[in-house]
């Protein structure tokens, strides 16, 4: 008999990125309540070193702990790949789902031997990355590309502009000429621009947006750990430390709803809500 748990599974990211795990999460198990936080004040992670990252993810998880968090996503590769495994020594009792470039199933899958990664710097210089490719990848070429201001186009709304198709064109172009047949969407920004990776691409590459298998990898901790919600329709809180305006705007825009947005002030590596 599963114990009935309505906590709230609190999930974050840098910016708007991890809307496209929430938006999963949301799909799948829809009878939970989330709290969602975007770092919004220090996007990007991306261009930041490993302990600026791991503090930042330290405070934001002491936070969503005090909101009674039963369960923790870390809806950021820059964050997992800088903090997941330290999170889960400080708190071993807390279940965490982090991201990790999906590089298993596209070397699994592909025909070219050639795949190709989108991801931030900070995910490709850590050892999470390392040992993903190591373990899964033997055999296969794995292309990278960091994507430079990609992450700021869709922060700032700007998910069709000819800038942001240019820097997709100059990411994807010599991958493709190289034979690629899958696309690792190795940044949780990056799903909100499928669309036109996949004009550039074509039909015969496939994109893969790792977000359907974490909400299913939640979904299966919800269950093993026994701490499913049963709500009809869980709530979902938005707080960024950033402009809850525009953050309210870009929810609106990214996944359809029209929720409010409170905001969260940092305050000696410690977050609050400001009244
Ligand atoms: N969405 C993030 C990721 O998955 C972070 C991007 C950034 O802030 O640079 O890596």
């Amino acid at each position: 008999m599963n114990r009935i748990n309505n906590q709230p599974i609190g999930v974050f990211d840098s910016g708007v990125g991890g809307l496209s795990v929430l938006r999963e999460i949301s799909k799948q198990s829809p009878q939970e309540n989330l709290i969602y936080i975007a770092d919004q004040i220090h996007v990007p992670y991306g261009d930041r070193t490993k302990d600026q990252v791991l503090g930042y993810a330290r405070g934001i998880v002491r936070f969503l702990i005090a909101e009674g968090a039963k369960l923790i996503v870390v809806a950021c590769n820059t964050a997992s790949a800088a903090a997941l495994a330290e999170l889960r020594e400080i708190y071993p009792d807390l279940p965490f789902v982090g991201m990790e470039p999906a590089v298993k199933p596209a070397a699994e899958g592909t025909s070219s031997g050639v795949v190709g990664v989108l991801a931030t710097p900070a995910t490709f210089q850590g050892d999470l990355y390392s040992s993903t490719v190591e373990r899964f990848a033997q055999g296969v070429r794995v292309l990278q590309h960091t994507c430079p201001e990609l992450v700021e186009l869709i922060e700032s709304g700007q998910i069709d502009s000819p800038q942001t198709r240019d820097i997709l064109k100059s990411a994807l172009t010599p991958m493709l000429d190289q034979g690629i047949d899958k696309v690792v969407l190795g940044c949780t920004h990056y799903p909100f621009v499928i669309p036109i990776i996949q004009d550039i691409v074509g039909d015969g590459v496939l994109v893969i947006d790792p977000a359907p298998a974490v909400a299913r990898q939640t979904h299966r901790l919800l269950e093993q750990h026994q701490i499913q919600g049963e709500q009809v329709n869980g709530s979902i809180e938005f707080l960024t430390t950033g402009d809850p305006g525009q953050f309210a705007r870009n929810i609106q825009e990214l996944i359809d709803l029209t929720n409010q947005v409170e905001k969260l002030d940092w305050e000696a590596g410690d977050l609050s809500r400001n009244p």
